[in-house]
């Protein structure tokens, strides 16, 4: 493991400091270059944004909004140094590029809801490096391909039997995960097609496995994993190739569940693993006050979930005294559980925790989840021990025996935001070195390295004590913070991959709001890389 890194922390920026800071800040000896932005070319034979409203037909074919997940696969016979794939997510509509005005699901026409669908999904982008370092889509690669809002989608897994066996359509695909067999899983972040209303609501919310080279699976919404407010996935593994898959509900507030593949997959031949998320278990994670843990199985006719269950809901919302309301639900089959898999973790006694955003797991067996906040909460408990909760924390765990399939571990807090400059005492927090608020993205690098992305509010308060959202590392055994990149104005920064000699890292940002990244456009969301000139590894 390797907890050091060689940079110079960066001051924070604010928007407020003039000139207005309409860049990516990096530290000395790195640079920041945007490689793909919203509205940017994907399906051969595109033509990209250029200033002018464009019909469906032609935004289906390139870069959505609001990128956020992503991960990078190497490809067959390129040397993943120098090039790959980059999935990525678009998480919601980069809406300035599209419509003059606001798009209104209710009123918009059917042209218009197609060129809003086609603006969410993911992209799959073939990236190359030049020999002076730089790097670039490859356009007109047969890598590259659109899955938006409007694409036609299979279902798998238990809920089949609610929700069909296709559905039109993903969106609001947050963050993301890979699997061991070189998938991709965009996760949908609400239930709902808000921007379709006439569309099922049991078609959203999902985890939806995408194989970028395009040979192994049809894209399939995978329902055994549970339908809920979906952030990302993370995997451990065993020797034995079983796999647990970590997922957060970024709810107010949300649990945290791991789902277990029933079989193992197999390292050999891709082709088996298919469709290995369609049969499983899963489980939501219990905080106890006494630093232990329990993984609590979401099987139907287990830990009542039955017919005439009670559903105390987000009682953590409702003041202490204060009766919270509960609901009578019916689970009758394993459907109606995953199909209502929040309302399933609450009744098996699942923690609410402080909206759960990204997780990852460290070569040791370390998990880290991100609570990005939960300005709202009312009742605490050990795992959430704030009330108004406007700054989150990070919560860290083993399981029992370094072990996926493990159903107890341990658990602590990495540390709580906030800055020390504020008054009141659940809003300080604990961070050594630069403080932020609102963690959002987070992974451990290949070498160990822990990386935190921020998703804060940008209002003048906020940004004046923290800084415009940045990304910063974090020492997992001092807990000190060192910010290493800065966004610029009204951005939160997301996505995080990177090629495997992490010479090269690709960072997203997301909804800036002021002229970048060019001057003569609306500003649109992008894709970032970020290297040293010195070619070294980031952060070695
Ligand atoms: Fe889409 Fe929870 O961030
Ligand atoms: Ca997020
Ligand atoms: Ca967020
Ligand atoms: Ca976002």
């Amino acid at each position: 493991l390797n907890y050091g890194v060689t940079f110079t922390p960066i001051a924070k920026v604010t928007d407020r400091a003039a000139p207005a800071f309409d860049a990516v800040i990096v530290p000395n000896g790195y640079v920041a270059e945007v490689i793909f932005s919203a509205g940017d070319p994907v399906v051969a034979g595109s033509t990209g944004y250029k200033g002018a409203f464009q019909t469906s037909a032609e935004t289906e074919r390139q870069s959505g909004g609001q990128h956020d997940g992503m991960h990078f696969y190497a490809i067959p016979n390129v040397d993943p140094q120098k090039g790959g794939l980059l999935a990525i997510n678009h998480e919601a509509l980069d809406t300035a590029i599209l419509f003059a005005g606001s798009y209104n699901a209710a009123t918009a026409t059917a042209e218009q809801k197609k060129i809003a669908l086609s603006n969410v999904g993911v992209s799959v982008i073939e990236v190359q490096r030049a020999d002076d370092g730089k790097w670039s889509v490859k356009q007109n690669s047969t890598y590259n391909k659109r899955y938006t809002g409007n694409t036609v989608y299979q279902v798998g897994g238990p809920a089949k039997s609610v929700v069909g066996n296709t559905v039109v359509g993903t969106l609001n695909n947050c963050s993301s995960g890979h699997t061991p067999w070189g998938t991709y899983l965009t996760c949908e972040e609400s239930t709902d097609n808000y921007l379709d209303p006439t569309q099922p609501e049991v078609g959203y919310g999902w985890v939806v496995e995408i194989d970028p080279l395009g040979t192994l699976v049809q894209p399939t919404k995978r329902t055994a994993m549970g339908r809920f407010d979906h952030e990302n996935t993370a995997y451990m593994t065993n020797s034995a190739n079983r796999v647990a898959f970590y997922m957060g509900d970024d709810g107010t507030p949300g649990c945290i569940y791991k789902f277990i593949p029933s079989k193992a997959f197999d390292p050999a031949n891709r082709a088996a693993n298919a469709n290995l998320l369609d049969e499983g278990t899963l489980y939501v994670a219990r905080f106890n006050g006494d630093g232990s843990g329990n993984w609590v199985e979401l099987t139907q006719g287990k830990n009542g979930l039955v017919v005439g269950a009670t559903d105390p809901g987000n009682f953590t919302q409702v003041a202490v005294g204060a009766v919270a309301p509960s609901t009578v639900v019916n689970f009758n089959t394993q459907a109606d559980v995953l199909v209502n898999t929040k309302s399933a973790a609450r009744v098996a006694g699942g923690t609410l925790m402080d909206r759960p955003e990204w997780i990852t797991v460290g070569q040791d067996g370390t998990v880290l989840c991100t609570l990005t906040n939960n300005g709202s909460r009312k009742r605490v408990d050990a795992a959430n021990p704030r009330v108004d909760n406007a700054h989150g924390h990070i919560v860290r765990w083993k399981e029992a025996g370094n072990s996926p399939l493990a159903t107890t571990f341990t658990w602590d807090l990495l540390l709580q935001a906030g800055d020390p400059s504020i008054a009141a005492t659940n809003l300080k927090g604990n961070i050594v070195g630069n403080t932020f608020s609102s963690p959002d993205g987070i992974r451990i690098d290949p070498q160990g390295r822990l990386w935190v992305q921020t998703d804060s509010g940008t209002g003048a308060n906020i940004t004046d004590t923290f800084g415009n959202n940045s990304m910063y590392y974090i020492d997992q055994k001092t807990g000190e913070s060192k910010r290493f990149l800065a966004g610029p104005t009204g951005c939160e920064i997301t996505g995080i991959a990177y090629t495997p000699d992490l010479t090269t890292f690709f960072i997203n940002i997301q909804h800036p709001t002021g002229k970048w990244p060019s001057a003569n456009l609306p500003a649109r969301s992008s894709t970032v890389v970020v290297r040293r000139t010195d070619g070294k590894p980031v952060g070695a």
